[in-house]
C-alpha cells in the first residue's frame, strides 16, 4: 500500500465537521422553505430576513448596530466572505498580517488578490504572540490584519488585552482589520470579544461569521459579512462575480435559527462538552500532551514525548497503523520550522466515535 493511502475504515478526528446534524427545527425550516418555493436566486445581498437576523444577532451579543440594507452581506460560507473581502479590498503588492498557524484559505485568498501574507507566530503551548514583532511587521504596504478568534487550529480565544493591542496598532497605522469569528459561539473558557465593538474600530473592521459551526450545518455554506457601507459595497461587488448568490432555502432556515426566542445558539456548544472532556482527558492519559484550548472544537497535542517522527509522518502512521485520522498542524504554517510536533484533533464527533478513537490510539501507542 502506498504510504499516502489512508485506511478507509479509520476513525476521522481530522476534518472539522460534526458527525451529527444541527437542530431539527432549523432542518425543518429548510425543508419548509424548499416546499414553499424559495428555490430561485435570492437577492444579491441575501434575503432580508437573514440580513435583519444577522444585524439583530450582532447587536444582541455585542451591542454593535448594523443597517441590514447597507451593512450586512450574506455569502457562501465564511470562506467566500473572506475571499470577496480580500479580493475587493487589497491591491497587488499589499501585505496582510495573519497569525500562524492559520486556516488554509487565508493564504490562498490573499495570493488570489495578488497580495502577500505576513505571518506572526502564535507560540505553543499558550499560543501567545510577540507584540513587538507584530508592531514591527507593519510596513508601508500593510493594508490589513486578519484575526481569527476563536482560532483554528489552536483553539486560542484572543483575550481583551491582545485584541486592544491589535486594534491600537490598526488605529495608529490606519489599517483594516478582518475578523474571522466562525467559532464565536464555541467558547469554553474565557469570553469572545467582537473587535468591531472596540473604540474607533467599527469603521475599519470587516467582521465575518457563518452558520456552519454555530448550528452544525457545515454543508449549507451560509456565511455573512458586516462592515460599514463603503467597505461592504466593495465586498459585494467581488462576491457578485464569485458565486453571485447561494443557498436560498438555507438562508430562510438560518434566519429562523438566529431568532433569539428559539434559544438555539447555545446548543452546539452544549452538545460538544462531553466529547471535549472525553477527548482531552484521554489524550492526556495516553501521554499525548494536549495543549490549552479555550474555544473551537479542536485540540492540539505535542507529540514530541511519544515519538521522534514529524507531525506528518506521525499522522500517516497513526492513520494506517492505528486507524485514527488527525491533522499535522504543520500544514497550517507558512514556515513549518518549529511546528513539526503539533497534531490537531477535532472533537466535534459523537462520544462513541471518540471512545473508539481512544481505544485504537491506546492499542497503537502501547
Ligand atoms: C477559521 C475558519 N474560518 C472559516 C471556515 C469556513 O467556514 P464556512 O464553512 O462557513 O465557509 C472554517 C472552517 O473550517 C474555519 O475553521
Amino acid at each position: 500500500m502506498s504510504q499516502l493511502a489512508i485506511e478507509t475504515n479509520s476513525v476521522n478526528l481530522g476534518q472539522g465537521f460534526p458527525d451529527y446534524d444541527g437542530p431539527a427545527i432549523i432542518a425543518d425550516a429548510a425543508i419548509d422553505a424548499i416546499r414553499s418555493g424559495h428555490n430561485q436566486y435570492p437577492p444579491g445581498p441575501g434575503i432580508e430576513p437573514l440580513r435583519r437576523a444577522v444585524a439583530h444577532h450582532n447587536f444582541g451579543y455585542y451591542g454593535v448596530n448594523y443597517d441590514p440594507s447597507s451593512e450586512v452581506l450574506i455569502t457562501a460560507g465564511a470562506t467566500e466572505a473572506l475571499a470577496s473581502t480580500l479580493i475587493s479590498l487589497l491591491e497587488v503588492g499589499d501585505e496582510v498580517i495573519v497569525f500562524e498557524p492559520c486556516y488554509d484559505s487565508y493564504v490562498a485568498s490573499i495570493a488570489m488578490a495578488g497580495a502577500r501574507a505576513i505571518p506572526i507566530r502564535l507560540h505553543g503551548p499558550n499560543w501567545n504572540f510577540d507584540l513587538q514583532l507584530l508592531q514591527s511587521s507593519v510596513g508601508p504596504r500593510t493594508r490589513a490584519i486578519l484575526v481569527n478568534t476563536p482560532h483554528n487550529p489552536t483553539g486560542k480565544v484572543f483575550n481583551l488585552e491582545e485584541l486592544k493591542q491589535i486594534s491600537n496598532l490598526a488605529l495608529e497605522n490606519d489599517l483594516l482589520v478582518i475578523t474571522d469569528e466562525v467559532y464565536e459561539h464555541l467558547v469554553f473558557e474565557g469570553e469572545h470579544h467582537f473587535l468591531a465593538s472596540f473604540e474607533g474600530m467599527r469603521e475599519r473592521t470587516i467582521s465575518i461569521s457563518s452558520a456552519a459551526k454555530t448550528f452544525s450545518f457545515t454543508g449549507w455554506k451560509i456565511g455573512w459579512v458586516t462592515a460599514q457601507p463603503e467597505l461592504l459595497a466593495a465586498i459585494r461587488t467581488s462576491k457578485q462575480f464569485l458565486t453571485y448568490v447561494n443557498g436560498a432555502p438555507f438562508q430562510h432556515a438560518i434566519a429562523k435559527g438566529l431568532d433569539p426566542e428559539l434559544n438555539l445558539i447555545a446548543e452546539a456548544k452544549d452538545a460538544l462538552g462531553p466529547s471535549r472532556e472525553l477527548l482531552i482527558g484521554s489524550l492526556e492519559r495516553l501521554g499525548l500532551k494536549p495543549l490549552p484550548t479555550s474555544g473551537t472544537y479542536f485540540v492540539n497535542c505535542d507529540i514530541s514525548s511519544v515519538t521522534k517522527d514529524d507531525a506528518l509522518t506521525f499522522c500517516m502512521r497513526m492513520a494506517n497503523e492505528g486507524g485514527v485520522v488527525a491533522i499535522p498542524s504543520s500544514v497550517f504554517y507558512l514556515d513549518r520550522e518549529g511546528s513539526e510536533h503539533y497534531v490537531r484533533f477535532a472533537f466535534c464527533k459523537r462520544t462513541s466515535v471518540i471512545e473508539e478513537a481512544v481505544f485504537r490510539l491506546d492499542s497503537w501507542l502501547n
